[in-house]
């Protein structure tokens, strides 16, 4: 069997969408692949809610137990690593993960690692991507699936989804139709390579 590990900070809506596109197409018996386990950074994530009523393992690894540490951000990935790794996973599935992730845990997921950002990458990498794009008078916005590598936002693109700008957007109404958006084009992408 596969084994998917997704990792979430809040919502969750990208998780939910994964896990209700491979329970409805059935993954188990098409794909041989599973989403074995739902990993936050913030135990009051509601997607863990979500992850939990469908079967799935969940865990909390929480960044800020790590804040005293001589280097934070390394003993935290050290520590989300051996989560991860208790669940084999095949892929490694970010979405809406609010971490930069060190270059030890990108390498030591290189090639099964993937996240959805939104915006139109190259255009836009890092936070308040619909807010930049709305100030840049973007006539077209949307969100990318891509490899990730030690540089933020950046990798091989693996889907994308546009969306128009409108004349009365604001941040929410951008955010909301690109998300909408990110709901399919992820789920198809993860079952693109879980069929390769
Ligand atoms: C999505 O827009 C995703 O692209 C970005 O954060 C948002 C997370 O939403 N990285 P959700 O947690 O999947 O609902």
């Amino acid at each position: 069997m596969k084994n998917i590990v997704i990792l979430i900070s809040g919502g969750g809506s990208n998780m939910a969408a994964i896990v209700q596109t491979a329970e409805a197409q059935n993954w188990t018996q098409r794909l041989n692949a599973q989403v074995s386990a739902v990993i936050s950074n913030k135990a009051d994530a509601q997607g863990l809610v979500f992850a939990k009523a469908h079967g799935i393992a969940t865990a909390v690894v929480d960044h800020k137990a790590f804040a005293n540490q001589a280097q934070p951000r390394e003993a935290f990935d050290a520590a989300l690593m051996t989560e991860v790794d208790t669940h084999q996973p095949d892929l490694v599935v970010l979405a809406g993960f609010m971490r930069i992730l060190t270059p030890s845990f990108v390498t030591h997921y290189a090639g099964r690692l993937i996240n959805i950002h939104p915006s139109l990458l190259p255009a836009f990498p890092g936070l308040n991507t619909h807010a930049r794009a709305l100030e840049m008078g973007c006539k077209f916005a949307g969100a990318t699936v891509h490899r990730v590598t030690t540089e933020l936002d950046h990798g091989d693109i693996l889907a994308q989804a546009v969306v128009p700008v409108l004349p009365n957007d604001t941040s929410d109404t951008l955010a909301a139709r690109v998300l909408t958006q990110e709901h399919l084009i992820y789920p198809r992408a993860v079952e693109r390579l879980l069929s390769a």
